[in-house]
């Protein structure tokens, strides 16, 4: 895909940004690094990589996240494009989990920074972050092990983890979905109810719907191919198409949402199949919300 040059990422942010990154030492970090051998400690053979992945430049980052450069410029430019503060878009997932989680799955998890704020939520919980680039696998796991903290990294799909089901009580995923094909993001969806256990909750933290859908150049601002159908979508109305209940989503700031359900625990003489082909059809109410299932 050709790059585009004349975006506003291009032409204004990036050269703001930039001003305020030490490149220097960046290429010093970058150069320290033998990428290769430390991205294949991460890599699985038997991971594909989808072609609206890695086709694309994501996050005014060229090349998209395979490869070392990418990694190590995501925390330097993320910290400047999440107003308020970075941690406290990111403490509005934390703040958001209702349970006290005892496994955790951080989907798209990219260089930890979230995953880390979980692990330090719930030190006992075992916490796993699993993201498709390898590269920012080796910057989530140097970030760990300079906090120390325990955390498990694995190279995947967020729509096919091949983890069994019912085998987290928390999955997260945070600013992955304005960078999937919201088909992509259904999947996820999908995946994430499979691999909860019952009253396991979901938690999606990424842009506002509403506000980017309002707010035009919001979406010509970086390189999101699929940013627009993102919020053109509607988080709550596919996550209950996946078959969660207790939908709700809040406003973080002025341009982030928290987004989170719960898997429905199932009522005696009730399967779970039909509880989940009772949500599907509720996808047909779209972007107004749920009723709740009537048990
Ligand atoms: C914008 S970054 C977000 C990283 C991190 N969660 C954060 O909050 O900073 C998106 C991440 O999702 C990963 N990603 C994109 N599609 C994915 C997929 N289908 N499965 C797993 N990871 C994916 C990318 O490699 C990238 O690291």
């Amino acid at each position: 895909m050709a790059v585009r040059k004349d975006t506003l990422w291009d032409r204004f942010l990036s050269p703001i940004i930039r001003s305020f990154i030490d490149e220097e030492k960046l290429r010093q970090f970058y150069e320290s690094k033998d990428w290769q051998a430390e991205s294949d400690r991460f890599r699985r053979p038997d991971v594909t990589y989808p072609q609206y992945y890695s086709s694309q430049n994501f996050h005014g980052i060229e090349g998209g996240y395979l490869n070392g450069g990418a990694a190590t410029s995501y925390d330097p430019i993320t910290q400047y494009v999440l107003p308020p503060s970075e941690k406290w878009v990111r403490q509005g997932l934390i703040d958001s989990i209702q349970g006290k989680p005892r496994r955790i799955l951080d989907l798209g998890c990219g260089t930890g920074s979230t995953t880390l704020m979980l692990k330090q939520a719930f030190p006992q919980a075992e916490v796993i972050g699993l993201d498709l680039s390898p590269y920012m696998l080796v910057m989530a796991d140097h970030k760990a092990k300079a906090a120390r903290l325990d955390v498990q990294w694995r190279h995947g799909k967020a729509e096919e983890t091949g983890f069994p089901d019912a085998s987290f009580d928390l999955v997260t995923a945070s600013l992955l979905f304005h960078e999937t094909p919201p088909s992509v993001t259904k999947a996820i969806l999908r995946e994430c109810f499979r691999l909860l256990t019952a009253g396991g909750e979901v938690l999606i933290l990424d842009g506002n719907q509403k506000t980017i859908r309002q707010v035009d150049w919001l979406t010509e601002v970086f390189e999101e191919p699929y940013i627009k159908a993102y919020a053109a979508g509607n988080l709550d109305a596919w996550m209950g198409a996946a078959g969660f209940e207790a939908v709700q989503t809040k406003d973080v700031f002025w341009l982030q949402q928290v987004t989170q359900a719960m898997k429905p625990i199932p009522v005696e003489g009730y399967s779970a199949a039909q509880q989940v082909s009772t949500s599907k059809t509720l996808d047909d109410f779209g972007s107004e919300g749920f009723p709740a299932p009537a048990f």
